[in-house]
């Protein structure tokens, strides 16, 4: 989600949507301003994107020199006009935009309730702006720091009261805050691209601290409010850059945003109990019970996932899985009736390959459930349920947060059918699960050591050609590093089931062509050390991506990168990371447009 804040002279609304419209890629669904008048405090809000508040705020103006806006990017129900944000209390007299999760909200509630207060929304948001209004003795900042006493959890918060015309209060705790300094004006911001077109002299607002701004003056207390002395930064990124997060690309962005994706698909939907509850998806046990075939269909990095996630569906749920390109599912008359689930996986929700595939199986009578990174897409919205991955917006071309958070979504989706069905006892589910918590961690570890992976780019970077090995989960991996390569780099590259190569593409090998050897799975990794062996003998250049401690791939590979120990099972979370990190050097090596491939679109939206 994104904030702006505004008090000046200019008309806020300008402000704060020039602001808005430079977060765009986060994304949003809905967006809001609240606007100070000087006599009222006018609220408008909307589901959709930016450009229907636009158009709303162009009809009809909101005259006013202090405002906060917000952007929202759903991340699970829909979007609609009283879950966006502004919030506000009960006679609108105070407004609130957060960022972040209030994790006691349901206690708090339930308080306010009590004590008469009625609530529009089903956010958290809505809590403080209550919670404001019952500490509020005409002073804002005094009434926002007792409500920080109260609340648990992460936020960065933009509140306004109509009582008060020139004075905008924030605060931050775990989510991002900057302000921005002007002459006779200052400006909030979750992100500094919303505000560069304004100033470029910045405070960076630190966990725990409060802010409280007029056009004349912003000061920064300490959670005791006591008086901080903050350095100003000076910000000379253009707009671009900013909203990369000081990354060089988006596709490194992204790929570094992997354990937070992890995280937030994973424990977002455990309960108190450490249970996963998919509570919008309706798979009960009688309707699980139904099923007898399970249908993945998909393209690109989305297949890759969902290769992944047959091999967790049928080892966990023990039903049959195939996994299908969409523009071949469609095509065909598959198999499909009322007793089949089929899952399709999109990043963008918006590939029409894959919506038409969603589309005749759904025709044929089957049951829909998708798996995507984009609330109120078109697959969504056409499906009986979604899983919604927590990947926050993918910018580059080349999928990476997505595909790791689909692959967690699948390891949900299996557990989570698994444990209705009977088919997993309750310990070897929980172990599981603690098992993926750890990924995060460990996904983190890896991007840690990326100077070796950067080495292994510089040994690779001027072939024209290359291999990856991998068996059982590892093919699967080396397909999605396979299309990671040949999309950012431009080298081309074919992935095999390590014992397939000798019948017949093992002639392509030469001296020093790259094979790259996945070998993280325990009760195959002697057989993809021989595999090594065989076109190391013919002169490959081997690289190994192993697990801790089976340094026995030394003896073969030329360069190995080891990543955390790890059960084999839940290895593909991890064993892609280092070869999304290898194609990306690669391709700034050689100078390539990383974001941006030739050739390629990020959401394709023709046959
Ligand atoms: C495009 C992108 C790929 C992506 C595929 C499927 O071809 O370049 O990176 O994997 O579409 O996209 P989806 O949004 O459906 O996951």
């Amino acid at each position: 989600c994104g904030i702006v804040g505004y008090v000046g002279s200019k008309m806020a609304t300008d402000v704060i949507m020039s602001g808005l419209s430079k977060l765009e890629y986060r994304g949003y669904d809905s967006a809001g301003v609240a606007i100070n008048t000087g006599s009222d405090l006018v609220i408008r809000k909307y589901a959709g994107r930016l450009s229907v508040l636009e158009h709303e705020l162009e009809k009809e103006p909101v005259e006013g020199s202090l405002g906060i806006g917000h952007t929202r990017w759903a991340t699970h129900g829909a979007p609609s006009d009283v879950n966006s944000h502004p919030h506000s209390n009960m006679d609108d007299t105070i407004a609130v935009v957060h960022n972040g999760i209030i994790e006691n909200y349901m206690q708090l509630k339930d308080d306010l309730i009590e004590k008469g207060y009625k609530f529009k929304s089903d956010t958290d948001t809505e809590v403080l702006a209550h919670l404001i209004d019952l500490y509020y003795e005409g002073d804002l900042f005094d009434a926002v720091h007792k409500v920080l006493g109260v609340v648990r959890g992460s936020y960065a918060i933009g509140a306004i009261a109509k009582g008060e015309p020139g004075k905008l209060v924030a605060a931050r705790k775990d989510s991002p805050l900057i302000v921005g300094l002007g002459e006779g004006e200052n400006f909030i911001a979750s992100d500094i691209p919303a505000l560069l077109n304004y100033t470029r002299d910045m405070y960076l607002i630190a966990d725990g601290e409060m802010v409280e701004l007029t056009k004349e003056g912003v000061k920064v207390y300490d959670s005791a409010k006591n008086l901080v002395g903050k350095e100003v930064m000076h910000v000379e990124w253009d707009v671009e850059a900013a909203s990369k997060a000081g990354y060089e690309h988006f596709m490194l962005k992204e790929i570094h945003e992997q354990p937070k994706g992890i995280t937030d698909t994973l424990e977002k939907r455990l309960d108190e109990k450490g249970f996963i509850k998919l509570d919008d998806i309706r798979l009960t046990k009688e309707q699980l019970e139904d099923i007898s075939k399970v249908y993945v269909v998909a393209c690109g990095t989305a297949y890759h996932a969902g290769l992944v996630g047959r091999y967790a569906i049928e080892k966990f749920v023990k039903i049959p899985v195939e996994v299908e390109i969409a523009s071949e599912f469609r095509y065909r008359d598959p198999f499909v009736d009322d007793k089949t689930l089929v899952i399709i996986v999109s990043q963008s929700g918006e590939t029409l390959d894959t919506l038409a595939a969603l589309r005749h199986a759904k025709k044929k009578g089957a049951r829909i459930l998708s798996i995507t990174n984009v609330v109120g897409s078109s697959i969504a919205r056409e499906s009986d349920d979604v899983f919604y991955t927590w990947a926050g917006p993918e910018i580059a071309v080349a999928s990476t947060k997505a595909y790791t958070t689909q692959i967690v979504s699948f390891y949900m989706i299996a557990l989570y059918m698994a444990l209705k069905l009977g088919r997993m006892d309750e310990k070897e589910y929980k172990r599981i699960i603690e098992e993926i918590k750890l990924t995060s961690g460990k996904v983190q570890q890896i991007i840690d050591q990326d100077s070796k992976l950067v080495e292994i780019a510089k040994a690779i970077m001027d072939r024209q050609h290359g291999f990856f090995l991998g068996r059982g989960l590892d093919y699967n991996t080396a397909m999605e590093g396979s299309l990671k390569m040949k999309e950012v780099s431009y080298i081309h590259t074919e992935a095999f089931a390590a014992g397939e190569l000798k019948h017949g593409s093992i002639a392509l090998i030469e001296e020093g062509t790259p094979v790259i050897g996945i070998a993280s799975q325990e009760n195959l990794f002697e057989k993809i050390v021989s595999n090594m062996k065989e076109v190391k003998a013919r002169g490959a250049f081997v690289v190994a991506i192993a697990q801790e401690g089976n340094t026995e791939v030394e003896k073969v590979a030329d360069m190995v990168f080891y990543i955390p120990k790890v059960d084999s099972l839940l290895a593909s979370i991890l064993t892609v990371v280092p070869l999304q990190l290898i194609a990306y050097h690669v391709a700034v090596l050689k100078g390539c447009d990383v974001d941006k491939p030739r050739n390629l679109a990020k959401s394709v939206t023709v046959e």
